[in-house]
């Protein structure tokens, strides 16, 4: 039975939707490669009588992306990724479209997870994931949805790693490609992506000035690089965090100083996480942190500064600006965390630019279409994206931004393809 996005969608207010079809218009104008598929799914309707669910950060960027897939012939339904990242006009305006939509900003964690079960009600026939929830709901409490399911897409670091520990553990019940470790994923979105738009949410958030001050990135991955880069752009003394020793010399011949978080966190004015992990900023770095220090975190959840230990210290809580708690401490110091701790980009920001989601979801959308038509073949496993799809990605990009590259020369090919002494 097909779905009536009128009726059945949750959503805030149905009549935000003039709003979110205005920010939809603007994403898909900057996104050429993810416009380029659209036509291929018009023509070929890869997903014809298919039910695809989505959980994603939704905005507009995603939005645009359902409508790719409702596009290619699949009837999609959509709901959230994190509680503070969801914008209420865009999903009225997807309902508009034709799209169900079990999504609300700033929903209470039973509600949050409510709605993602009813997304995940609708029985669909493949995913799209980012950071595993619907995945692990689907192996977990409600196994019974699983059959129907032929395949899945993960979009992030932390989705990937939780797929890993279910298809070691033989728990993993059908394929999913692992989106983030595309070469136009990470690169870019990771990397660009973060990097910016982390900065665009404490810029807008804070309306403080970044130069002079000193700026301490936790982890540099993908994201940490991209993230100590714009920093450095910005003016800032950086300082980085690390675990893992060759990052750590990688941060250093970046230019960056790299020590341990027990004395980062007494010089730090700003601190970003990026690792994916928990309790990396924790009590023993609130008791000697600056008076005034600004805590925020991009990693998927918002688990990596340990709040519990910030509210044990503290003698009051308030919201000072939107998105700005500030904890005053027993001692008198202050420190304030953006957005609850949860990805500051998105819940205090609109995302990574639009340019950037266009890879990656371009990425998402023809990794869905390879899922669907070879998960007899892939088996119940975490599939890397074929190398073909990704390089199809960057060419598309390329064309659209008028660049020309060289091709080897039959000789050159064979030249680099020899071993004997040239
Ligand atoms: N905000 C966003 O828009 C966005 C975009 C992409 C990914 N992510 C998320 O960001 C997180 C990081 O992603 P990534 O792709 O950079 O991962 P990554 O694996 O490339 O990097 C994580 C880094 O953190 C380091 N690390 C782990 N524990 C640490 C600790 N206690 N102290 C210091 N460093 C530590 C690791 O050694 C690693 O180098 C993930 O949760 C991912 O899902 C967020």
């Amino acid at each position: 039975m097909k779905l009536n996005a009128v009726d059945n969608s949750v959503i805030t207010d149905i009549k935000l939707a003039p709003q979110g079809h205005l920010k939809i218009d603007w994403v898909k104008a900057h996104m050429p490669v993810l416009n380029r598929i659209r036509e291929q799914f018009e023509k070929e309707q890869p997903f014809k009588g298919l039910k695809v669910a989505i959980s994603l950060h939704l905005e507009a960027k995603t939005a645009y992306l359902a409508k790719v897939v409702k596009a290619g012939g699949a009837e999609v339904t959509i709901t959230g990724s994190n509680p503070l990242s969801t914008q209420d006009d865009v999903c009225a305006a997807l309902v508009e479209d034709g799209i169900t939509v079990f999504a609300k900003y700033n929903p209470d964690p039973e509600e949050y997870k409510e709605l993602m079960v009813k997304t995940l009600e609708t029985k669909p026939d493949l995913v799209i994931d980012d950071g595993g929830d619907l995945v692990s709901i689907l192996h977990s409490e409600r196994q019974d949805l699983l059959d129907q399911v032929r395949g899945g897409a993960e979009e992030t670091t932390t989705g990937i790693l939780r797929l890993k520990a279910m298809e070691k553990e033989g728990e993993l019940k059908f394929p999913v490609v692992a989106v983030n470790d595309a070469f136009c994923k990470y690169l870019f979105d990771n990397r660009y992506g973060t990097g910016q738009s982390v900065w665009d949410g404490i810029n807008r958030t804070t309306n403080l000035v970044v130069a002079g001050k000193t700026v301490v990135v936790v982890g540099y991955g993908w994201c940490g690089r991209g993230v100590a880069m714009r920093a450095k752009g910005l003016g800032a003394n950086v300082i980085v965090t690390e675990v893992d020793a060759i990052k750590a010399v990688e941060a250093y011949m970046d230019g960056f100083q790299v020590m341990s978080m027990d004395e980062a966190a007494k010089l730090g004015d700003f601190f970003v996480t990026v690792t994916g992990n928990k309790d990396v900023i924790r009590g023993q770095h609130y008791k000697v942190m600056k008076d005034g220090a600004i805590l925020s975190n991009a990693g998927h959840f918002d688990i990596e500064v340990n709040k519990p230990e910030l509210e044990e210290q503290s003698s009051s809580i308030r919201t000072v600006r939107n998105n700005i708690e500030e904890y005053a401490l027993k001692d008198g110091r202050k420190i304030y965390l953006l957005a609850e701790g949860r990805l500051v980009n998105l819940a205090a920001g609109d995302g990574h630019p639009a340019e950037i989601m266009d890879m990656t979801f371009a990425l998402q959308a023809m990794s869905l279409k390879y899922v669907n038509e070879q998960y007899k073949n892939i088996g119940n496993k975490v599939e890397s994206v074929p190398y073909e799809l990704d390089e199809q990605v960057a060419r598309i990009k390329l064309e659209s931004l008028g660049i020309n590259i060289d091709a080897l020369s039959e000789e050159q090919k064979s030249y680099l393809e020899s071993w004997s002494a040239h």
